[in-house]
């Protein structure tokens, strides 16, 4: 496997080397390409990313990346949005499931869910014009951009439990009917069970009752504030892996951004970049490994060894030595 790794800004510097050290120790034929990307790369040389990253980028099999700061200055050009544009990546697939011995806001255990965020369109169109009395957003649906979030959910429902909820807002925003339109088209084709929600009180049926919930699609940014709040129900942010997948390339990345409250103090919890390499090892067929990664990391939260966003005492770097501790004994013993 040829693998970039993007570490990017806070806490990804963190997050994304516990990660390599997990990967490290599965002792896999990886040819690893480091780059340097983000606002740290901003301030020193005037470039978040170049045409010439984005080639390399494109010459990897998947990417694993850490998080990168935005800033809100029109000149910055988004890392994240490029690579996912340049490199097409339209499916963001975040599974939101409770792992062991974590304590939630919510006492039930019962849900396992997750959102496909339409990733190229909808408001992160880029087409923007700022103004100082009055600023634009175009917000983009198509025919196409849904149709093929759509057909990806609808595989992923009959994969599970055929079900899938559509989230919108098209009683506002009439570009959602199009979207609605062609999810629903789409769910009927591929014979999947479909209800549709709209976004706000989608909002707060997944807080009071997640378990009802399997395959849900949405649009870009009602898929990016959906997951984070869905962070809440599983025991934090720290925890939610995700997968960017287009139709050649992949990225692999946790949905927390670089938390600069808590960047540079060792004590970020790895396992949103961990289960994220999961992600990868899965999506590249390495069934096995990824099997040892989700079981050495359930080893560690049995064993109490947790960061302090959990209510534990360990830092991000014992946190990963217990899950790789884990993995080299199975390697070990040949029984993984
Ligand atoms: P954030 O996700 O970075 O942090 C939100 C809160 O969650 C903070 O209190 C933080 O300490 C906590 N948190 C996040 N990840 C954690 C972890 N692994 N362990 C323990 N606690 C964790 O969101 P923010 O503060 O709104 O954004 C900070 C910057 O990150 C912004 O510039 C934003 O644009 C960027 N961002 C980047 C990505 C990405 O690169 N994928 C995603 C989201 C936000
Ligand atoms: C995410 C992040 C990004 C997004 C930002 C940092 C551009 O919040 O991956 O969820 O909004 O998609
Ligand atoms: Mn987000």
């Amino acid at each position: 496997m040829k693998l970039a790794i993007v570490e990017g800004d806070g806490i990804g510097k963190e997050v994304i080397p516990a990660a390599v050290r997990v990967l490290d120790a599965l002792e896999m034929d990886v040819e690893k390409v480091y780059l340097e990307l983000g606002y740290g790369k901003w301030e020193k040389t005037g470039s978040a990313i170049t045409d010439q990253d984005i080639e390399i980028l494109k010459s990897c099999d998947c990417i694993l990346f850490g998080a990168v700061t935005t800033p809100p200055d029109p000149n910055y050009k988004s890392v994240l949005l490029t690579i996912r544009k340049e490199l097409d990546m339209y499916a963001n697939i975040r599974p939101i499931k409770p792992l062991p011995c974590v304590d939630c806001n919510f006492e039930r255990e019962d849900f396992n869910f997750v959102i496909v965020r339409e990733n190229t369109e909808g408001l992160y169109s880029a087409i923007e014009e700022i103004g100082e009395d009055a600023s634009y957003t175009k917000r983009i649906v198509t025919r196409k951009g849904s149709k093929r979030i759509a057909e990806y959910a609808c595989k992923l429902a009959k994969s599970r439990k055929n079900e899938l909820t559509i989230v919108h807002k098209s009683n506002v925003m009439k570009s959602d009917k199009l979207f609605l339109d062609v999810c629903r088209e789409t769910a009927s084709e591929h014979e999947v069970e479909y209800s549709d929600e709209l976004v706000d009180s989608m909002a707060y049926k997944l807080m009071v009752s997640p378990e009802k919930f399997d395959v849900i699609v949405t649009t870009n940014l009602f898929g990016d504030i959906l997951s984070d709040m869905s962070g809440a129900l599983v025991g934090g942010l720290g925890l939610l892996p995700s997968a960017n997948i287009g139709t050649e390339h992949a990225f692999f990345e946790p949905v927390h951004g670089s938390a600069p409250d808590i960047a540079g103090e060792g004590i970020a919890n790895p396992i949103a970049a961990i289960l994220s390499l999961k992600m990868l090892l899965e999506w590249h067929g390495d069934i096995m490994q990824a099997g040892l990664v989700e079981e050495a990391l359930e080893s560690s939260l049995n064993m109490g060894v947790t960061t302090p966003d959990l209510g534990g005492s360990f830092t991000t770097e014992e946190v990963t030595e217990a899950i790789v501790e884990h993995i080299e004994i199975k390697i070990r013993n040949g029984s993984s």
